[in-house]
């Protein structure tokens, strides 16, 4: 969120990746030998992601140095093969390679732009369970979006700040980039002591020994590429456990630390409410980065651990908050579908104002479709809203809450929280699709509302009235 500013199948993985591919393994004619695609068929990010394989577990070990920026790295991916691979590409943005293995053996490899490409020294079967282990070094750089925002690895004047969406997760290890694959994560940072490296999931270990404090994070629920951190900062850090067993790691540059307090505070009753309506959080681990970037302009829902630019206010909380739920354990198949993420992590936000005392959805509905015509809201639709550019826009995260807020006038309370809900639980750690959600409304409502979801999610224009 930027600052002051028969749904029921289970589609796995690999039927995902399949079908993903075709897209973009460019030449009609006879498919190359089993080579994996460059891209996981993401029509604004083409490249993003790749075909052939899915990533299990990410074992990514750092080293950076805020001084000097520079960067070490030991990324070991431990995949599956979905097809036979001759060749196959890893994601990965500046940055030089000292080595790549498969299986522990020498593998060849070259680079075009984002694209590392691996040619292991045997092709790997289909359904082959694999290894690659890629070091590297250098200074990371952020990626510049098509909406003209950075995000990555973007350093700090005492660490960095470590966002990955959309593309970021490749300017400091490389990835299967695209968030049709999700993996486990272990992130073990070492930064010098005094500094804090703060991930996802568990912190299970931290040591400190000359002068260089190491942390050691696990990720076990599956989780996008774009989703992890390894954010570095000098950060005062607060830990406990909720009623409801989730462990929770604050970390607060103390330069946010008297502004983030009272909202911090929050963050159990905020997670609890969101759970009963959204059914149980997601995660084991839960907590807050609060960075000092004044040049970041968003904060982003990094899995169990949201990261903010600067201390939050309530209502961000409950965005990031809601989008444990709505993005990170259900999560894209494409990029397109984006509203799936910022559209309800807004209504989040006006569900909690309603129910906190604050205006209803309805006084915060009616406000936006008071805008004119002409007004940017109506620009483009929320769903699909045309390319990579238009992904964080004011459509996107306005129109797709009015969309949901649409539906709820339609349908009624109780089926409307029913509806949130089951989509929460029947996706949960897996994915979704607009589709898929207009049919898990139309089941649960019993009733025909393509038309309606059409008008909001898909139709140019303001929409006229329901
Ligand atoms: N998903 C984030 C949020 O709304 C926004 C991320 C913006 N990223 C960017 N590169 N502009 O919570
Ligand atoms: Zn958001």
């Amino acid at each position: 969120r930027r600052r002051a500013v028969a749904a029921t199948v289970p589609v796995t993985v690999a039927a995902l990746l399949a079908a993903a591919s075709p897209a973009v393994s460019a030449p009609a004619a006879a498919p190359p030998a089993a080579h994996g695609a460059a891209g996981a068929g993401d029509p604004y990010f083409p490249l993003a992601g790749n075909g052939g394989y899915h990533v299990e577990h990410y074992g990514l070990t750092l080293r950076y140095d805020p001084a000097s920026r520079h960067l070490d790295g030991t990324a070991v991916l431990t995949a599956r093969a979905t097809q036979r691979l001759g060749r196959f590409d890893l994601d990965l943005k500046g940055l030089k390679i000292t080595g790549v293995t498969v299986d522990r053996a020498r593998a060849a490899h070259t680079r075009a732009g984002q694209e590392l490409v691996v040619t292991p020294r045997r092709p790997l079967r289909a359904g082959q369970r694999f290894t690659v282990t890629v070091t590297y070094r250098g200074t990371p750089r952020p990626v510049t979006d098509p909406d003209g925002s950075d995000d990555g690895w973007i350093p700090t004047d005492d660490g960095a700040f470590v966002a990955g969406e959309p593309q970021g997760a490749m300017t400091w290890f490389p990835a299967n980039n695209h968030p049709l694959d999700k993996s486990a994560y272990d992130i073990t940072v070492t930064v010098p002591e005094g500094r804090t490296a703060v991930s996802n999931g568990v912190l299970v270990d931290q040591r400190t020994a000359r002068g260089l404090s190491t942390f050691h994070w696990r990720q076990r629920e599956p989780m996008a590429a774009y989703l992890a951190t390894a954010t570095v900062g000098t950060f005062a850090v607060e830990r406990y456990t909720t009623r409801d067993g989730i462990r929770v790691y604050n970390a607060v540059d103390p330069r946010e630390a008297a502004a983030a307090a009272p909202v911090l505070k929050k963050l159990p009753s905020v997670l609890a409410w969101e759970s009963t309506l959204f059914g149980p959080y997601p995660f084991r681990a839960a907590g807050a980065i609060v960075d000092h970037a004044p040049d970041v302009g968003y904060a982003l829902e990094t899995q169990s651990r949201p990261l903010y630019d600067a201390a939050p206010d309530l209502a961000t909380l409950v965005h990031e908050s809601a989008h444990q739920w709505f993005g990170d354990s259900v999560s894209l198949t494409s990029w397109k579908d984006i509203w799936l993420n910022e559209g309800f992590a807004t209504y989040a936000e006006w569900l909690y104002s309603e129910q906190h005392g604050g205006d209803t959805a309805q006084q915060t509905f009616d406000a936006l479709y008071a805008k004119p015509a002409g007004d940017r809201l109506w620009a483009y639709p929320p769903a699909d809203p045309g390319s990579g550019a238009r992904i964080f826009g004011t459509p996107v995260y306005d129109r797709g809450a009015m969309a949901l807020h649409a539906l709820r006038t339609a349908v009624g309370d109780r089926v409307f929280l029913r509806v949130l809900r089951a989509w929460a639980t029947e996706h949960r750690q897996g994915h979704g699709t607009t589709a898929q959600f207009v049919r898990l409304a139309e089941r649960e409502s019993g009733r025909e509302l393509a038309p309606l979801l059409h008008t909001w999610l898909s139709a140019q224009g303001k929409p006229e009235r329901a």
